[in-house]
Order: C-alpha cells, then sequence, then structure tokens
C-alpha cells in the first residue's frame, strides 16, 4: 500500500555533508520526499520525539546527540514506505548493518547512526504529525 513514513538525517550525517547522498538513496528506491524541513531541535523537542525511549538507559545520550547539531527531517512517500526505508537504513547498530546501507555507509556508532525512520506505520502517522502540519506535507 502508498506509505508515508518519517525520516530524520541525523545531525552525524548532516556534518558530514551526505544529505544528497542519502536523499538519492530514498529516490533510487522508489520513494518520494513530500515534506521536509532543516532544524535545529531544542532539547524538549528531542525529548518529546524519543517519548517512548524515556525509560531507556541511553535516553540521555540520544538525546543530547540529536540536540547536538541540526537535523534533515522529511517525510517519505511509497509502497510501503516504512519497511522500504528501514530496509534502506539496515540495523540500529551499523556494526550489524548489511553491506550497502545507509548505516553501514555512513554511520559510526549506535548514537551516531546517521538516519531515523519510523518502526511502524502506526508510528509513522504520529512521527508525521509531530513535525509537519498536514498542509504542509505535498501528495504527489
Ligand atoms: P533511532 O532509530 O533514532 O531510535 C532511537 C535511537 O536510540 C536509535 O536510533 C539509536 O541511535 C539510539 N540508541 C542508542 N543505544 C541504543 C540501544 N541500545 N538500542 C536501541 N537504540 C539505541
Amino acid at each position: 500500500a502508498l506509505e508515508r513514513t518519517l525520516s530524520i538525517i541525523k545531525p552525524d550525517a548532516v556534518a558530514k555533508n551526505v544529505i544528497g547522498e542519502i536523499y538519492s538513496r530514498f529516490e533510487k528506491a522508489g520513494l518520494k520526499v513530500v515534506a521536509a524541513k532543516m532544524k535545529q531541535l531544542s532539547r524538549a523537542e528531542a525529548e518529546g520525539f524519543y517519548a517512548v525511549h524515556r525509560e531507556r538507559p541511553f535516553f540521555n545520550a540520544l538525546v543530547e546527540f540529536m540536540i547536538s547539531g541540526p537535523v534533515m527531517i522529511q517525510v517519505l512517500q511509497g509502497e510501503g514506505a516504512v519497511l522500504k526505508n528501514r530496509d534502506l537504513m539496515g540495523a540500529t547498530n551499523p556494526k550489524d548493518a548489511a553491506p550497502g546501507t545507509i548505516r553501514a555507509d555512513f554511520a559510526d556508532s549506535i548514537d551516531a547512526n546517521a538516519v531515523h525512520g519510523s518502526d511502524s506505520l502506526e508510528n509513522a502517522a504520529i512521527e508525521v504529525a509531530y513535525f509537519f502540519p498536514a498542509t504542509d506535507v505535498y501528495a504527489r
């Protein structure tokens, strides 16, 4: 089915100047960028976005990392977009990421792991709405 998913290019990948290379992978896989913005997240925004991880031991480090520099946030649309984006990203820990995936190629550690992608269609809707009002997402 045609789906939308939220993608974030994290501060490490923005600093490496690989936004375009990552967008190319989305486009070559048939995913369309239907909303996008660069943003320096506030601490409150990062904490709210990752609220499901609040009790995890890595929460504070994750928030610190996500506010360490600007991120590129986009909505990707396509057939099976949630799973397709997760396949493109590879495993959360770059050590486990398959060759040719975004994290295998651009990530340095489980914290600085280049990209975030929604893990389910249900979370995708929540995450898209967290960053984009419906009027800023373009059907195309
Ligand atoms: P992301 O997909 O953005 O969702 C939560 C993030 O927490 C994850 O990517 C990792 O960057 C980070 N993280 C750090 N340690 C862990 C861990 N042990 N398990 C899962 N995620 C972790």
